[in-house]
């Protein structure tokens, strides 16, 4: 699908948090790049904001650094840089200050004053600082965009969106106070990846699917993403947060949303995110006794990794020694609509598991008779469509294929599509997406407010009860595939369960095989 050549109009960009590694890392490459690809106008003011006492030169140049660090540095282009920081500039200030945002106006201004274009009047604030300082921020630059009568004024909100529901909320209505909601970017960079917006057009773009995208054909789904990094010098962050919080919140569900979405009216913000958020509300909040009967929380111990010993998660920096803080979580989760009533959709993410992947498996029932032997079918399972996020980024589909030779044998092949195989073209960086969206003003790959809370309110359900130990924590060594508890959840939800096979991921083996039934009907 080819898109026509979008450029933004002259505008500046705000980020707070200027000085930090979201910005570094993410921002500043992503940047360069819609530069570089003239996604972006000449007159573009970057301005920087935090509390170091750094220079305009030496923001730019510690940008410079971090682009040249990363994939961006290979064939860096000189001169999309120096379009890139021609009016790139650093504020110094403190979020709780009032006195930062009159001078960030003041410094727009004068910059913008010497250009026809204008664009100190379109401004997109970026909130890459501290979740602890986004009240201030919303409600200072709030006022600062009540105050000025010209162009537009957008406002990016970085994950985690709200620690709770409550505070979740709070958010919200700031926002609302001072900004319409087609104003409002909350992020999730899942929602930038190439596979992760393939999941509409592969559904939507395409007949064949969507006949069979319902409980009458699919068993069960699989959602994981997979670390195998540990909390590193995230620790004490992490103590705060939890895999729950972290990243069921938001990427996991985000992802449940998109695979189990009515067919939007049109694809514009308004009809994607109204079938996004009606399958987050036909899930049902889950009761103490589903609670322990569904979902698994768990812990890393020291372990191996890639040949490597590593520390357990109580002994990382910033982490308490008794921590009950979980690094894994699994949920059994159903959706209850008439497309999906008794499928279950099964979640799991942690850290330290033998590999960093998330993808999205969709299981098929099996076939309702084999008329088969037993002998040539020995592994028969039943179909899945795998739809890979990371590292990988493609979909495969296993089908049942004849072994070829005189005897009738089968066996479960992939066919495969892999982007970096069959597109010569570059997929863009999530960043890079997300941000070019933002400044071009659209809304449907970021996070509306209701979906946001509804999410949280199904989190916090779950959050209560195991802050009651509804369910024990359960403890597992690095470079494992999580608590063995999180394989009796699959067990339980397939229809046709069989032996493990080579594989080390119990999800990834338990996967519809096939059974044969000895039974005769005649
Ligand atoms: N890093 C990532 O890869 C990543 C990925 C996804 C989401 N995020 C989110 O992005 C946000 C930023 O994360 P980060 O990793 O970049 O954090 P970070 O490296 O700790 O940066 C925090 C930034 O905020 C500034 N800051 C702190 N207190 C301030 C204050 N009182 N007034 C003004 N500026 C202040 C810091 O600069 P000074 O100390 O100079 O003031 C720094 O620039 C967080 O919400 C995080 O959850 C980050």
């Amino acid at each position: 699908m080819k898109r026509r050549f979008r450029k933004a109009d002259p505008f500046s960009i705000v980020i707070f948090g200027g000085t930090g590694d979201l910005t570094h890392r993410k921002l500043a490459p992503a940047l360069y790049r819609l530069m570089l690809d003239g996604h972006l106008p000449e007159e573009t003011i970057v301005c920087g904001v935090a509390r170091r006492d750094w220079s305009d030169e030496y923001f730019r140049d510690q940008l410079r650094e971090a682009v040249l660090a990363g994939p961006e540095g290979k064939d860096f282009n000189e001169d999309a840089w120096r379009r890139l920081t021609r009016n790139m500039v650093y504020v110094r200030g403190d979020a709780d200050e009032p006195g930062t945002y009159s001078r960030v106006d003041a410094k727009l201004r004068e910059i913008g004053q010497s250009m026809e274009a204008r664009p100190d009047r379109n401004r997109l604030y970026y909130l890459a600082t501290l979740p602890s300082l986004y009240e201030a921020l919303i409600t200072s630059i709030g006022e600062l965009e009540r105050s000025r009568n010209e162009g537009w004024g957008r406002i990016v909100v970085e994950k985690p969106f709200g620690h709770d529901l409550e505070s979740a909320v709070r958010l919200n209505a700031l926002l609302a106070r001072y900004f319409e909601e087609n104003q409002v970017f909350r992020i999730d960079h899942y929602l930038g990846k190439e596979t992760v917006q393939n999941i509409l057009v592969f559904r939507f773009a395409n007949g064949i699917f969507e006949p069979i995208w319902n409980r009458h054909y699919i068993d069960h789904v699989q959602i994981t993403v997979a670390e195998s990094i540990g909390v590193g010098h995230r620790g004490a962050f992490y103590e705060e947060a939890g895999a729950l919080r972290d990243m069921v919140q938001n990427h996991m569900l985000q992802l449940l949303s998109l695979i189990a979405m009515e067919a939007p009216s049109s694809f514009d913000a308004r009809a994607i995110r109204n079938e996004k958020v009606k399958v987050l509300r036909s899930m049902p909040l889950p009761t103490v006794e589903s609670i322990a009967r569904n979902t698994v929380r768990g812990q890393y111990t020291t372990g191996r990794i890639g040949g490597e010993t590593v520390p357990g998660y109580r002994d990382e920096p910033g982490v308490a020694p008794d921590s009950q803080v979980e690094t894994f979580a699994a949920l059994r989760v159903g959706i209850e609509n008439w497309r999906w009533a008794g499928v279950p959709f099964l979640l799991r993410t942690g850290k330290r598991l033998p590999e960093r992947s998330s993808k999205i498996v969709v299981s098929f029932k099996c076939p309702p008779h084999l008329a088969f032997k037993r002998s040539m079918v020995p592994e028969l399972r039943s179909n899945t469509l795998v739809i890979h996020i990371q590292p990988r980024e493609g979909i495969t589909l296993s089908i049942g294929a004849k072994v070829p030779g005189a005897e009738m044998q089968v066996r479960n092949v992939d066919m495969e599509f892999y982007y970096e195989r069959t597109f010569q073209e570059r997929s863009a960086e999530a960043y890079e997406y997300l941000l070019l969206e933002a400044i071009l003003g659209d809304t449907t790959m970021f996070i509306r407010g209701d979906e946001a809370e509804t999410a949280w309110r199904y989190i916090e359900a779950v959050r209560a009860g195991w802050d009651e130990n509804v369910v024990p924590l359960s403890m597992y060594p690095a470079g494992t595939w999580g608590p063995q508890e999180a394989t009796r959840l699959l067990e339980s939800a397939t229809v046709c369960t069989g032996p493990a096979s080579g594989d080390d991921d119990p999800w990834a083996t338990r996967i519809g095989m096939c059974a044969l039934t000895d039974w005769d009907p005649s």
